[in-house]
């Protein structure tokens, strides 16, 4: 209830988390418009008009290879309501995603021009994914063009959301605490909690990409601050891993989606394991609340292969719980903060 209320306050004095909000409200109209688009396109639609079919049916008939893809994007669409599921066939509703209207558009083009150049990227790939699965995939992470456009993304709708997050992990700190960025990425995160921290910190930022990290030094190389220590490291966190000290706090931001599902327990246990007794892990994660109830670009991202769906909520905070002793849950489960 406290964070709820948190949370309100922040949303009244917060003008910029309002308007990240907006834009994600819009933005996810648009995916449902380019998913119902991409249905007609490749002929799902089609097929769907003249009987419900199950995805075995539809990826035969319509020689789509990429499986995972279809089902996610079709899955989005059933929480758009735009397509119905009964356990095993998809159908029409009837309902078609409306694309955003003129004002909408403006607002995104003119104030988050990143994030839609990032949809409108991937989207230029999905179809092609849908029709030759793994071969026409992108690399995800390893592509510059990607993540350049990551970067405008996190200056973009997600900013305000993230900034909640790096509050939440630096209140309370003394000084001098170990910190772990998991997934650094370009570092963009680890700026922030540079700019952002009074007291001196040792940051450690690990990623599986070397072209993220070597974006990631220069970053940190033009905000240098004598008080803070910063290390970056490169290593496969879906696999086991291991450090020499334990961290007084952990951070991940938008990686838990890039974790095989089959891994992710695994990895809660990890990051338990290499914290201090009482330690901090805050997790800033876009979170599905149900299998249909996507949100954002999840289908989308489904052309990245190193992208394994956003989590579901109950899943994941039970997950947690297992290896954390207290878990707050804040924005359906965008910020989590779990104590060891
Ligand atoms: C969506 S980006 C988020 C980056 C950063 N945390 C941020 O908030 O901007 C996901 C990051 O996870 C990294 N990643 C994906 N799979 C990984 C793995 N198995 N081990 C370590 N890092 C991984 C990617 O290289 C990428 O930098």
């Amino acid at each position: 209830m406290k964070n709820r209320i948190g949370f309100l306050v922040e949303l009244v004095t917060n003008k910029r988390l309002r308007k990240d909000l907006k834009a994600i409200r819009i933005a996810d109209k648009g995916y449902a418009f380019y998913a119902f688009e991409l249905c007609k396109k490749t002929g799902i639609i089609k097929e769907l008009e003249k009987k419900p079919r199950t995805i075995d049916e539809l990826s035969k008939k319509l020689k789509l290879k990429n499986k995972r893809m279809l089902e996610a994007m079709l899955d989005f669409l059933v929480g758009k309501k735009a397509i119905k599921f009964d356990g095993q066939q998809y159908s029409l509703t009837g309902y078609i995603p409306l694309p955003f209207s003129l004002a909408e558009q403006d607002f995104v083009t003119t104030q988050y021009k990143g994030a839609e150049d990032w949809t409108l990227f991937f989207y230029g790939f999905a179809e092609d994914s849908l029709h030759y699965g793994s071969k026409h995939e992108r690399t995800g992470f390893d592509d510059q063009q990607a993540i350049e456009l990551w970067d405008s993304v996190m200056v973009g709708p997600l900013y305000s959301l993230r900034q909640i997050a790096v509050k939440k992990l630096l209140k309370g700190l003394k000084g001098g605490e170990k910190i772990i960025d998991y997934g650094c990425g370009s570092g963009t995160a680890i700026t922030e909690i540079i700019e952002r921290s009074e007291k001196p910190l040792e940051i450690i930022g690990v990623d599986i990409s070397s072209k993220m990290l070597k974006m990631a030094e220069q970053r940190v190389k033009i905000i240098k601050r004598e008080d803070i220590k910063v290390k970056l490291l490169k290593k496969d966190l879906s696999k086991k891993f291991y450090f020499e000290l334990l961290f007084d706090c952990a951070f991940a931001s938008i990686l838990i989606n890039h974790i095989p599902q089959n891994e992710r327990e695994n990895f809660y246990r990890k990051v338990a394991e290499n914290l201090k007794p009482n330690g901090k892990f805050v997790l800033f994660q876009l979170v599905n609340r149900t299998k249909f109830d996507r949100i954002f670009s999840d289908w989308l991202l489904n052309v990245v292969p190193s992208h394994h769906g956003f989590p579901i909520l109950n899943e994941y905070i039970s997950q947690i719980k297992k290896y954390f002793s207290k878990v707050e849950v804040l924005l359906n489960g965008t910020i989590v903060i779990a104590y060891k």
